[in-house]
């Protein structure tokens, strides 16, 4: 059974049992708190969650997927899939669990002739949420299912949400037993290769908040109508029915796959590492294809990201093929023909996908190359030294020379069975960046002699068509190469563009300059920048990638999508921050700066002292409790004497008798004078995660928050962190901070035991080395090498009690040892001995030259250290030597 016809029969099914045929939305979500769309229910999250009212009772689609959370397991198992199609049936308050499953076992057990899918009903195996009796009674009903083939599993298995607060509910899962070759008996349960699930049906039914987890959240309340949300593997059941082993083997995928094995000359089938490659190939080379034709854009923050990581792993894991020449345009097409039957846009937008492709491919060719045997060398350097971690620095050459993602670095170090210095390669970063923008300040402001503006300038303002439209079409008023007004400029250059019209924002009010490009009949600009040199003229700092561009073409400004809503986000998240702030601090925190862009926020304020952790805190759930309110944002435009009226802050000077930009979020709840671009309803900002609270100057505080989904991620990685340490420390979370308490006061006292122990052992010593003794002319000399020591301490008061012990004749005590790994040297006099002369501080100065290194005291007890321990013994003989005679 071919996918298509797999997908064509499902859907068939589904609309002859009333449901509305719903065609594949796209894979960039627009759910504000998903990246992609992970799943067939996420462009029915409204209707699920009773957002909106359904416009059908029942639907169904076969929907294009993308998850990239186990993007390492890939190629390794049987069905990991960075792309995925997802089946699925959807009832909105409509039919519930009975029909759910009494669909469901239709479809998979009415033979292929029929219609179905043909599966026998001795290979069908379920799983139940724990206390979901009533889905058991109907399996055994409905389905005939024996008892002991449904299985009942906790919430880790059998509940399902996003991640994120929403619809939810708890699930029943359907497996295909695959048989004795491909694991132990014993159901679901106990083995989850052997029995594959391909279908998982879920009874949403709940409201869910504060998801913390896949096993934790809160249930705020039942939904207002009962919903059925059923996704089923189309890639799984596909390797299935066609005969194969996995996934990557499927008629859309395997073309690939046995591309890459002929490019490569190497067999699939022959080497377990080779096959493993050749499934990345197949894997990652289709998913980017349908990333690409929904508009991604291979970059270096957010989706594009997730993109170029795919890109370059496939061109890595040619590489590790064996293959050092571009590949991609034998195997993006392959991928496209096996593709577009299903997806007709992927040959529409080809000519685009080409582009980004190839030339990606390219570029990573040429870096990787050099940037792998870099890493080579320092891998085996780093071995040499013994040690297990590559150091930070070559981490970030290769990053920033070689355009090595760290993940790459990171994996790559660990096939070679390392680590890498994270925390040294975030540092660099981190100077890097602030580098780079005292660079571009200092570039901004010296962009050219003004008046070169000021010409343009005169015909009028830029019109800023951005707040409704992320692409304008225009026309080139001027070109400025090296401050001079041109006629044209061609690939290669960089230019400043001016237009009649942009939707590109220029950097102001704290809010970062809009990425994008500027296209027009035979040129491609890259924007690098946009400023305004002077009042109301927007200047287009580009990168001329094709073509040629010349004053009076017409022009097409595109914002770059993913940016703008990370852009408006971090910006409205700035104007929420900024109102709970003053909810907290009062009046009298007032806003002294800001910056924003997507992804992140930093606010200065005027106060002179550090928030404590609670007020952090409340600020912090006050911005987020505005978000879940979903406030409506809206913008007016007025005198600036109304918006005063008005209650609005005015923050950067504006002028009397200007009109000015009124942003309301929530009416008044944050109402502000600002040009920036904002979300329409507070929601769309997701989520705020106030990261840092700090002082800059004595009069102003600053805080910094991450935004979206780079807010999500921080705190994907704290959990992490808590996760591990959970499993270190065998401790459930709530209870980590009094077991590590508990794990620290116990080693206190083993430390102090250990203490005790060491002095009593010390003590014991002290009749043996006083027995010791030898004469040496008037004196009594004790003088011993004893060993390792924990402290100088232990050192000093085994000297003293020796000469305690030798009575009040003249006695020289003198011990030496080794502290800490360096030889260590006491020299004791007790008073007869002082009477005769005898200094401790001369003579531990002398051994302790001998150790080669420097010591001296007083009379009666002097000390010494040295870095040589093999010159215990002579460095003892010379304190002896120094005795008078
Ligand atoms: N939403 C569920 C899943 O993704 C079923 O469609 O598994």
């Amino acid at each position: 059974m071919q996918t298509a016809d797999l997908r064509q029969r499902w859907l068939d099914y589904f609309a002859e049992r009333g449901h509305t045929v719903v065609p594949s939305a796209s894979l960039v979500s627009d759910d504000p708190t998903l990246m992609f769309t992970v799943a067939g229910m996420v462009p029915f999250i409204p209707y699920l969650s009773g957002l909106i009212p359904a416009p059908y009772p029942r639907a169904t689609s076969v929907q294009k997927c993308i998850r990239t959370l186990d993007i390492e397991e890939v190629g390794k198992t049987t069905r990991h899939g960075t792309f995925f199609q997802m089946a699925g049936n959807f009832s909105f308050g409509d039919y519930f669990k009975e029909q759910a499953i009494s669909f469901a076992w239709e479809l998979l057990t009415k033979s292929e002739s029929e219609g179905g899918l043909g599966f026998e009903e001795r290979d069908l195996w379920v799983t139940v949420y724990e206390e979901d009796d009533e889905a058991i009674e109907l399996w055994k009903r409905v389905a005939g299912l024996p008892e002991q083939r449904i299985q009942r599993l906790g919430k880790a298995d059998n509940y399902w949400h996003t991640g994120q607060p929403g619809p939810g509910g708890p699930c029943s899962e359907i497996y295909f037993d695959r048989g004795a070759k491909y694991g132990a008996e014993g159901g679901p349960a106990a083995d989850d290769s052997r029995y594959l699930e391909i279908w998982n049906l879920v009874f949403m039914q709940y409201l869910l908040d504060d998801v913390r987890s896949k096993t934790d959240f809160s249930v705020v309340r039942e939904l207002p109508k009962k919903n059925i949300d059923t996704g089923l593997g189309v890639e799984r059941v596909a390797f299935l029915k066609q005969g194969v082993e996995n996934m990557y083997e499927i008629d859309q995928v395997r073309p690939v796959l046995d591309r890459a094995a002929e490019i490569s000359g190497r067999p699939y089938g022959r080497d377990h590492g080779d096959d493993v490659r050749m499934r990345v190939v197949a894997d990652h080379v289709r998913s980017a294809l349908m990333l690409m034709a929904d508009g991604v854009t291979p970059s270096n923050e957010g989706r594009g990201y997730i993109l170029r990581r795919l890109l370059r792993r496939s061109v890595r894991a040619m590489r590790l093929l064996g293959v050092d020449v571009a590949t991609f345009p034998e195997l993006f097409t392959t991928s496209r023909d096996a593709m577009k039957a299903a997806y007709p846009e992927v040959e529409k937008s080809y000519d685009r996908i080409a582009r980004l492709a190839y030339s990606e491919e390219e570029n990573f060719l040429g870096t990787l190359a050099s940037g792998t045997s870099i890493l080579d060398l320092a891998v085996s350097k780093t071995r040499e030294e013994g040690r297990r971690q590559l150091p930070g620095d070559t981490a970030f050459l290769l990053h920033d020379t070689f355009g090595f993602p760290i993940d790459l670095t990171l994996e790559m170090a660990e096939e070679a069975g390392l680590t890498v210095d994270r925390g040294a390669f975030d540092a660099l970063m981190a100077e890097q960046r602030n580098k780079a923008k005292a660079d571009a300040k200092a570039k901004k402001t010296a962009l050219a002699d003004l008046s070169v503006y000021s010409d343009f300038r005169a015909l009028g303002e830029t019109v800023f068509t951005g707040y409704d439209y992320l692409q304008t079409e225009t026309r080139v008023l001027g070109i400025i190469v090296d401050g001079e007004s041109v006629s044209r400029a061609v690939a290669g250059q960089t230019a400043e563009v001016i237009l009649a019209e942009t939707s590109l924002y220029a950097e102001s009010g704290g809010q970062e300059a809009d990425a994008g490009t500027i296209v027009g009949a035979g040129f491609e600009l890259d924007v690098l920048d946009v400023q305004k040199p002077v009042k109301g003229l927007v200047s287009h700092r580009v990168e001329v990638r094709t073509g040629e561009v010349a004053v009076d073409d017409a022009a097409t400004t595109i914002v770059d999508p993913d940016w703008r809503r990370g852009a408006t986000q971090a910006h409205s998240a700035t104007h929420l921050i900024h109102a709970a702030l003053r909810q907290v601090l009062g009046p009298d925190a007032h806003q002294s700066g800001s910056y924003n862009k997507a992804g992140y926020m930093r606010l200065d304020f005027g106060w002179n002292q550090a928030l404590s952790p609670e007020t952090r805190s409340e600020i912090e759930e006050i911005a987020n409790v505005a978000i879940r309110r979903d406030l409506p944002v809206e913008t007016r435009v007025m005198p600036l004497d109304e918006a005063k009226a008005l209650g609005a802050m005015a923050l950067f000077g504006e002028k009397y008798g200007e009109t000015v930009r009124v942003v309301d979020i929530g009416g008044p709840w944050s109402r502000e004078l600002c040009a920036g671009t904002h979300v329409s309803s507070s929601a769309q900002v997701g989520l705020v995660n106030l990261v840092s609270e700090s002082s800059v100057g004595s009069t102003n505080r600053r805080v910094e928050a991450l935004v979206g989904i780079d807010a999500f991620r921080e705190l994907a990685t704290e959990r992490a962190i808590v996760s591990q340490l959970t499993s270190n420390l065998k401790t459930p979370r709530e209870q980590l901070p009094d077991r590590i308490a508990e794990l620290l006061s116990s080693l206190k006292a083993a430390e102090k035991r250990i203490a005790e122990f060491e002095s009593a052992a010390l003590a014991q010593r002290v009749p043996d080395l006083a027995a010791s003794a030898v004469r040496r002319g008037d004196f009594s000399v004790v003088k011993a090498d004893v060993g390792s020591l924990g402290s100088s301490d232990d050192l000093r008061s085994l000297v003293t009690s020796v000469r305690a012990r030798l009575g009040s004749d003249a006695a020289v005590v003198a011990l030496a040892g080794v502290v800490g790994g360096k030889p260590s040297v006491i020299v004791a006099a007790n008073d007869a001995a002082r009477d005769r002369g005898v200094k401790a501080g001369p003579l531990a100065k002398a051994a302790a030259g001998v150790l080669g290194g420097g010591g001296g005291g007083k009379d009666d007890l002097a000390q010494g250290g040295g870095t040589n321990a093999e010159a215990i013994p002579a460095a003892l003989d010379a304190v002896v030597d120094g005795l008078p005679n």
